[in-house]
Parts: C-alpha cells; sequence; structure tokens
C-alpha cells in the first residue's frame, strides 16, 4: 500500500508528536523532514554542497534539536539549491510501499502534493513558545522571539513557504490536549483509509 500523511506546520505546533503517534498507530514510517535541514546547517561551510552529501547518519548527529540548530535550519532552508538537493530523498520515503508520514513546512504542498491525507497543525505564538520554553528553559521572550522570526522567515520565503495547502485539514492545538490532538489526528487518517 501506497500512503502519505503530510504533517506540516510552524515550529512547536505539535507535528512532531502527532507524526510519531500516527506512525506508531498504523505502523507507517515517520520522517521528520526538519532533521534534514538543520543536519545541513549544522554541518557548516557550504550548504549547497552540505545538502548534496547528506547521508542518513548526520540526522543522528548530537544538538541538532538546539534553539541555535533551528535558526540555522531555517536560513539553509530558504536557498533553493538546498531544497532541491534533498527532495528526491523525501519523495521516496514518502511514496514507497508501506506507508509513510512525513512532517515539515513543505510536505503537503511542495513534496507530496498527491498525498492521502494532509494535516496544518498550528498554535499562537505565545503557546508555541512557551512549549518549546518548557523543553530548553532559559528566557521565555527570547524563545518567543525567536519562535516569531523562524515563522516569518519559513513563511516569507520565495520557495516552498510555509502555507496550509487547499486541502489540508487545519488543527490549532493551542487549546488542545496531547491527546486531543492525537486522536483527532488519527480519526481523519482512519477515515481517509476506510475510503479506499
Ligand atoms: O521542524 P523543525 O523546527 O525541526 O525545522 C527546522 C527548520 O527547517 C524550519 O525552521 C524550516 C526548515 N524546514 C523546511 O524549510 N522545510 C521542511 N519540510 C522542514 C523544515
Amino acid at each position: 500500500m501506497i500512503f502519505t500523511v503530510a504533517i506540516d506546520g510552524p515550529a512547536a505546533a505539535g507535528k512532531g508528536t502527532i507524526g510519531r503517534a500516527v506512525a506508531a498507530r498504523f505502523g507507517f514510517r515517520h520522517l521528520d523532514t526538519g532533521l534534514l535541514y538543520r543536519a545541513v546547517g549544522a554541518k557548516g561551510g557550504d550548504p549547497v554542497a552540505a545538502a548534496e552529501a547528506l547521508v542518513p547518519g548526520d540526522l543522528e548527529r548530537e544538538g541538532l534539536r538546539t534553539l541555535a540548530a533551528g535558526q540555522a535550519a531555517s536560513r539553509v532552508a530558504a536557498i533553493p539549491q538546498v531544497r532541491a538537493a534533498l527532495v528526491e530523498f523525501q519523495r521516496r520515503f514518502a511514496r514507497a510501499e508501506g506507508g509513510a508520514v512525513l512532517d515539515g513546512r513543505d510536505i503537503g504542498t511542495v513534496i507530496c502534493p498527491e498525498a492521502e491525507v494532509k494535516l496544518y497543525v498550528t498554535a499562537s505564538a505565545e503557546v508555541r513558545a512557551h512549549r518549546r520554553w518548557l523543553e530548553v528553559g532559559g528566557d521565555e521572550a527570547v524563545v518567543l522571539a525567536e519562535v516569531r522570526e523562524r515563522d516569518a522567515r519559513d513563511m516569507g520565503r520565495a520557495d516552498a513557504p510555509l502555507r496550509a495547502a487547499a486541502d489540508a485539514f487545519v488543527m490549532d492545538t493551542s487549546v488542545m490536549s496531547v491527546e486531543d490532538a492525537v486522536a483527532r489526528a488519527i480519526a481523519v487518517v482512519e477515515r481517509r483509509l476506510e475510503e479506499r
């Protein structure tokens, strides 16, 4: 069976948690595509060369989850040649036999417009910054400023900007529990699987 669940949305909206839970529930593979851009940003040097030379082991490196790595990822992600170098790997992952969940910014719009399920997961900047701050600590105002800066860059870039696909199911998790958000996402996937 070829079946793709595309999950897009801004930083700390809950894409990763929902993506992992959906993949576990249906036995699908899961790819956190933000890690690709984080690994490219962390390599240093020429980002286009880094993207072209990326190997799966690069995604296991330490330190890819920090705020600084997120900012570096957002910067290299605005370079069209970096994005182009990562398209094929993501498309192959999405359409391989067995079902796949990909979370990122452009999965339903660019990487896999034919995805069987598209979710756009969002929440207010304040709520997302608070969640991120609970994980990383430090000054919450600085975390909020970083979230806003990254949103502006990811939504404002010319190539594959973050936006909901026209046919995406939009979920605002600002006042939703994790359990609720996961249950809703699973219900959407289940409905689509039954239609086939
Ligand atoms: O999901 P994340 O916070 O790990 O993503 C880090 C950055 O990578 C994000 O700010 C923008 C970029 N990114 C992207 O441009 N396209 C994707 N599909 C995933 C991430």
